[in-house]
């Protein structure tokens, strides 16, 4: 066994899942699309990297074109249109204002459905953008290249802080408004913050959360580290009320909204700013060290962002788009604001619980606001389908696209999206990417190719994805064996660096197959995403998850989606997760967490079906040590099912820091039962 295990390649992971078959889009789906020009595919080539970015660029008012487009000269560091002056405010807001002037930007929906929904035209949106920057600048002294954290819930008041800041140049960096006041602390301390922003308080689950203790928090850990925060601005979630119990601090905290007042009528000229010149920071908290704060540029950022948001999300300016992600992450930077805002279009953003106060809402908003694009990823999916599974049919709303993101998507679940949610007649995108590439790495273009459940799709117009051995070599596509996916190519959209460590930048991403260190020239430097992957012979890429999640089970190398994939086959189980459990022989081998539906009682039925579904769908290999039927899993707050948690239950370690859950309780609940299962 041992000596077998050693014949496989480290990259190589057998894959069993069997191809799905095409579902092409619909006909009136293709007859309005952005995008139904095949050619594209030909334009941005590999051989015309990096020219044909200028399509991208071009979707964007420049004050100065560029004078080169890609400058490699400090590589794998690059700097995209350089030369070229642009700023994103303006892209965003007011060059829409003589068409769009009287059209929504924002809707923004309260949790409290007994609370008016509010509709931000792009002139408000003008107005209060503009009155905000002269109020950073005025009475908070900031400049361009100054670092300012936001810990903001989901309102309109995020948008607008993060487009007053870039309207000047400051660069933001917007922390998920549900970590800890410590984990802002650490991001503030990295930027060497001097101003946080923040609001006391949002509702979350019905209830208001006094948000403003965390500010203080965040400001005295930081202080403790050696970073002290000048001035906190608060919003208030109800101006002209303060919603908080968490006391002011004299001299350092102030009411915005009372501050604002002062402002009124004020106009800022947005500042022109180096296409290179940052635009954020997002940090992304890896299971372990310190968080990384990606950079992001200004110009290539932007660019690459509007134009996929433009031909994969299909937005028009008179479509309604709304991406359930929050802000904090980058799929909301990226996609609820940067990208839809430039296109003109009119973006959702909605506060609180997708299932609050019941599991029709999400489908009452689309149905309410006319929303006809809808974003959302596999967990929110699945957890819709739990709780909801006849919901959508009850509501009268129209999709004609949806997307799904953030991890891969099982068949079943794809097709249930589809089925249910999209009621046959939506396109659906599956994209694959991450904080870093700053937008869509591989997807379909829904207007011209077919959908594959399962399958993320090709690499993006422009996006050269390969996959790559442990040696280096290429894994030719369609035969069905997986390796490491890099992308050969540099792209505007791509972070420009790790906030002050370029060392971690260079050889977390670029390192392992770097082909010389010293090289000024792209094609030596393809970047390792850190996911594993596997190529059709259609060159559809299915995404298997983080390398570091396979699980090595007797020298057969199985990826955890796959056997996660099958347990979803059976008809009782709504979530699954799979970890490895140490096994003297076979080195690991897969414990299977699941959790029912609705309606479903815990049976050893239910656990010899999701045995028989592993030995069916994959091998005797796949059968797991033992299927645990759990009431949730835990949780991250972005909604990704923590395994390491379950690992450690599974194999009686130490779980570690479970404060950084949505669910922290769930973690006793499952000790209790693994206790149980040990005396048996
Ligand atoms: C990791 C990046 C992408 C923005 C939100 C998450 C996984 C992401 C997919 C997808 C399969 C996916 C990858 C990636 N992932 N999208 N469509 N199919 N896997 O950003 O937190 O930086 O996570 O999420 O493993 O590397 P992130």
């Amino acid at each position: 066994m041992a000596e077998e295990r050693l014949d496989v390649s480290e990259a190589q992971i057998a894959s069993h899942w069997k191809e799905e078959g095409y579902y092409p889009p619909s006909s009136k789906f293709v007859a309005q699309a952005n995008m139904t020009d095949e050619k594209i595919y030909d334009r941005m080539a590999l051989e015309n990297v990096p020219d044909c970015f200028k399509e991208y660029a071009d979707l964007l008012d420049w004050y100065k074109y560029w004078d080169e487009i890609l400058d490699t000269s400090d590589a794998p560091c690059y700097k995209w249109f350089k030369g070229g002056l642009i700023n994103a405010s303006y892209n965003c807001i007011d060059r829409h204002l003589a068409k769009n002037r009287n059209k929504t930007a924002i809707h923004f929906v309260p949790e409290l459905e007994e609370e008016r929904v509010q509709h931000v035209t792009y002139q408000e949106l003008w107005v209060r953008v503009n009155e905000f920057t002269a109020l950073l600048q005025d009475f908070c002294g900031l400049k361009a290249g100054d670092r300012v954290t936001l810990h903001m819930p989901m309102t309109a008041e995020l948008p607008i802080t993060m487009l007053a800041l870039c309207r000047i140049g400051v660069i933001h960096s917007q922390v998920f408004g549900g970590f800890s006041g410590k984990a802002c602390a650490d991001r503030i301390v990295d930027s060497q913050s001097e101003v946080l922003i923040t609001m006391d308080g949002y509702y979350r689950g019905g209830k208001i959360m006094d948000h403003k203790i965390k500010a203080n928090e965040a400001c005295d850990e930081a202080a403790k580290q050696g970073q002290t925060v000048k001035k906190v601005l608060i919003w208030q979630r109800h101006p002209g009320k303060y919603s908080a119990e968490t006391p002011m601090v004299e001299g350092r905290d102030f009411i915005v909204n009372d501050l604002l007042k002062n402002y009124y009528g004020k106009r800022v000229e947005p500042v022109k700013m180096p296409a290179e010149a940052p635009l954020f920071l997002m940090y992304t908290s890896g299971t372990t060290g310190k968080p990384k704060g990606c950079q992001h540029g200004t110009g290539g950022y932007l660019a690459y962002v509007t134009a996929t948001s433009k031909y994969v999300q299909d937005i028009h300016p008179e479509d309604v788009y709304w991406c359930m992600a929050d802000i904090g992450w980058i799929t909301g930077h990226s996609y609820i604001v940067y990208g839809p805002l430039a296109l003109a279009a009119s973006s959702v953003i909605y506060e609180g619980i997708p299932t609050y106060p019941d599991a029709g809402r999400c489908w009452r908003i689309a149905q309410d606001l006319g929303v006809n694009i809808f974003h959302t990823a596999p967990t929110a999916i699945r957890a819709l389908r739990k709780v909801g599974p006849d919901e959508p049919a009850k509501y009268d709303y129209y999709f004609k696209h949806m997307t799904t993101v953030g991890e891969p998507i099982e068949p079943e679940v794809w097709k249930w999206y589809y089925e249910v949610v999209g009621k046959g007649k939506a396109a659906i995108v599956d994209t694959w990417w991450q904080t870093e590439t700053g937008g869509f790495l591989c997807s379909t273009l829904p207007g011209i190719k077919a959908m594959k459940p399962g399958s993320a799709g090709p690499g993006m117009p422009g996006i050269h994805p390969i996959i790559l051995d442990d040696d280096g070599n290429e894994v030719p596509s369609g035969e069905g064996k997986a390796g490491n996916i890099c992308i050969q190519n540099p792209w505007p959209g791509m972070f420009q660096t790790i906030w002050g460590d370029r060392d971690r930048f260079v050889s977390n991403y670029f390192k392992r197959y770097c082909k010389d260190p010293n090289s000024k020239d792209w094609r030596d430097w393809p970047y390792l995403t850190g996911d594993a992957a596997i190529m059709a012979e259609d060159g559809y890429v299915r995404i298997l998850g983080r390398i570091d999640d396979v699980i090595n089970v007797s020298g057969h190398r199985l990826g955890t989606k796959e056997l996660e994939s099958a347990a979803l086959v059976v008809e009782e189980v709504a979530e699954a997760a799979v970890v490895p459990i140490k096994h003297e022989i076979k080195g690991v081998e897969p414990d299977m967490f699941i959790a029912l539906k609705p309606g479903y009682e815990p049976s050893e039925e239910i656990i010899a079906k999701v045995q028989k579904a592993l030995i069916d769908e994959i091998g005797p290999i796949a059968k797991a040590r033992k299927v645990w039927i759990v009431p949730d899993m835990p949780k991250t707050r972005s909604g990704k099912i923590m395994r390491r948690i379950l690992a450690a239950i599974s194999n009686n370690t130490d779980v570690g820091d479970t404060m950084t859950l949505a669910n922290p309780e769930i973690v006793e609940a499952i000790q209790e039962m693994a206790k149980k299962f040990d005396k048996k």
